[in-house]
């Protein structure tokens, strides 16, 4: 690294080949040692430390003097020269552990108050101090290392694009509102009084009309807005790598796709291998209940709905007799060994993914089966079972019965907390596709269609006919990466023609004269020999969270907010003076 004017080399720099080098060294006072009256400072800049040692032999009373009133986390320049540390000092986990720079000259460049917790990565300290205190927390080494992680990986996939022809593109922060399924922060407009901006959920209408323009391939590390309840994985405004081609098919897109992916993970030292395993929808949802499986561990889920048509248990009966309907369960090893006590309070979790119940069957290590719910099965039922699910002594089988996709969902639940629970082993990163999602879901809640994807996705050409009159069979060209069970990325092809959007726009409940007030634009610009196309946005703060080990994106973002959607070190959202209100023609209620 270039050496600057202030100091010669950095804190993780010095090893045993620069012994007798003269040296100057700026950093942080992290720990200080008072010893037999040598002093020894371990310094600490954002690449590492190195102990200092002031010995009152050899240097100046004066600088003896500073060293002994400098205090942690003041900022101090250090010149002198490396020397090996002493017999039997060295720290073989230190990079620089072989050797410590004697000063000969100290300058304090700051003093610091106290801060309100040490900088240690050890520390376990509660997220509003650290949050409150951002720079300081962000002093410590894992923080540092996630920050550096995440530049690291941004650069890859920003280069391994950019080898790849596409051109960045940046999009505006002030648009229309841009539907991805969550509320749009609004900015009211000073230029034009009672009209709003809304900020991008995502860049999604730009980069289509980047494609009718021409770009051919576009991407853009977008900065996303999107007012939802937050999550240890979702953040108000985040960060997509948001990508787009024109003139190509799915297997174009999810082929460039997985070429640059691999060779950013391989920037940091993760393989990706290609291609990736491609699961349907329908077949992750069946086969571990969710759209976005961890498949380092199996736990599969069984569908046993054929083996109780005629069963006693009337709730078994009901799902295996109603159209629909279905009989599933997983199999856990070991946890066939828990107290009764413990499996009942499973059907607590279970209620927290919509079940009404959760029967299971404890088969213990001594033959024998513990269940609430055997005294009602034949033989058969038994049999069956066992063969189904491969049992042994020792498993437990969790069962949820129901129409399909809540069932599955319950399941799916279920299949992550007992791989938490019985702690199961997770190594390596686990990556895969999802792909041909349905292109729209009933809402419940607002008693209509919704877009399953977004409202711009193609869907199945031979489905389209079918669109007004049974819209749930229609499929979509769509793919969800999903990494370490995460949604990490997701995508589709496009409408490209004016008619087909404004077909899919009124089934999701847009009457034509909304649609255009909406989207009119989109519909405009479709008209004017708009290409096919194709894109993906990934999550780029889910990949560093999982790139880091980390469980929450708070972990990888520089200053994230709390999930009250707070910024803790400068108090925002705050009040505004009622003169910028009434700049932008606003008045509170
Ligand atoms: P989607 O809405 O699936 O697709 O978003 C893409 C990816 O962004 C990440 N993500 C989030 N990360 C943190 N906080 C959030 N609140 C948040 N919301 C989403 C996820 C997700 O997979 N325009 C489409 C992409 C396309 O079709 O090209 C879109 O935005 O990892
Ligand atoms: P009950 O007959 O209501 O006492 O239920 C017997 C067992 O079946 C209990 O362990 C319930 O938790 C379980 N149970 C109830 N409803 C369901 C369901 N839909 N799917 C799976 N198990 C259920």
């Amino acid at each position: 690294m270039a050496s600057f004017s202030m100091h010669t080399h950095t804190c993780n720099e010095l090893r045993a080949g620069d012994i007798d080098t003269q040296v100057v060294l700026t950093g942080w006072v992290w720990h200080r040692r008072d010893h037999g009256g040598l002093i020894f400072i371990d310094l600490r800049d954002r690449e590492g430390l190195t102990q200092v040692s002031f010995d009152p032999d050899l240097c100046s009373a004066e600088v003896f003097h500073t060293a002994e009133t400098v205090r942690t986390e003041w900022p101090i320049k250090v010149t002198g020269v490396v020397r090996p540390r002493p017999e039997g000092m060295a720290n073989p986990r230190l990079a620089t552990g072989e050797i410590e720079v004697l000063a000969s000259q100290i300058e304090v460049l700051n003093t610091s108050r106290t801060p309100a917790f040490q900088i240690e990565d050890e520390l376990d300290l509660a997220e509003d101090i650290r949050l409150r205190y951002r720079y300081l927390d962000l002093r410590r080494p894992s923080m540092m290392s996630n920050l550096r992680l995440r530049s690291d990986f941004t650069f890859a996939i920003r280069d391994a694009l950019h080898r790849r022809a596409f051109m960045e593109v940046e999009t505006p922060a002030l648009f229309k509102s841009t539907p991805e399924g969550a509320r749009d922060f609004v900015v009211p407009s000073r230029l034009q009084s009672g009209k709003f901006y809304a900020l991008p959920q995502s860049p999604q209408l730009l980069k289509q009309l980047l494609m009718v323009g021409g770009v051919e391939r576009y991407y853009q590390v977008a900065k996303c807005f999107r007012d939802e309840d937050l999550r240890a994985d979702r953040q108000p405004e985040f960060t997509q790598v948001d990508i787009e081609m024109s003139f190509v098919e799915q297997d174009d897109v999810m082929g460039a796709l997985e070429e640059a992916l691999a060779d950013a993970f391989a920037a940091v030292g993760v393989e990706m291998s290609t291609p990736l395993r491609r699961l349907t929808y329908r077949e992750a949802m069946d086969t571990y209940g969710t759209d976005k499986p961890d498949t380092r561990y199996d736990m599969r889920l069984h569908d046993v709905t054929d083996l109780f048509h005629e069963s006693k248990f009337k709730i078994f009966a009901t799902a295996a007799n109603t159209d629909g309907q279905v009989i599933k369960c997983i199999k856990v090893n070991e946890a066939g060994k828990w107290a009764r006590s413990r499996i009942d309070k499973l059907s607590k979790v279970a209620a927290t993914f919509g079940a009404k119940g959760l029967a299971w069957i404890a088969f213990r290590e001594d033959g024998s089966v513990n269940s609430p719910i055997v005294k009602f099965f034949s033989d058969e039922e038994m049999e069956g079972l066992r063969a189904a699910c491969d049992v042994e002594p020792g498993d437990l089988v969790l069962f949820a019965a129901g129409p399909w996709q809540s069932t599955c969902e319950i399941l799916g639940g279920m299949r992550v907390h007992m791989a938490k629970a019985m702690e199961l082993p997770l190594e390596g990163h686990d990556f895969l596709w999802v792909v041909d999602f349905p292109l729209v879901h009933w809402d419940e809640e607002a008693q209509r269609y919704a877009a399953e994807h977004q409202p711009f996705t193609q869907p199945e050409e031979a489905d389209i006919e079918r669109l007004e009159t049974d819209p749930l069979s229609v499929g979509s060209h769509t793919y969800d990466f999903v990494m370490d069970g995460y949604e990490a990325g997701g995508g589709g092809m496009r409408v490209h023609n004016a008619e087909l959007q404004m077909r899919i726009l009124k089934l999701l409940g847009f009457t034509e004269e909304r649609a255009r007030e909406q989207f009119g634009f989109l519909l405009e610009a479709l008209e004017y020999g708009a290409p096919p196309m194709g894109g993906f946005a990934l999550g780029l703060d889910r990949v560093c969270m999982l790139l880091a080990g980390c469980d929450s994106i708070r972990e990888v973002m520089a200053f994230p907010k709390t999930t009250n959607g707070n910024d803790l070190m400068s108090d925002a959202p705050s009040a505004v003076s009622d003169r910028q209100l009434k700049d932008v023609g606003l008045r509170l209620l």
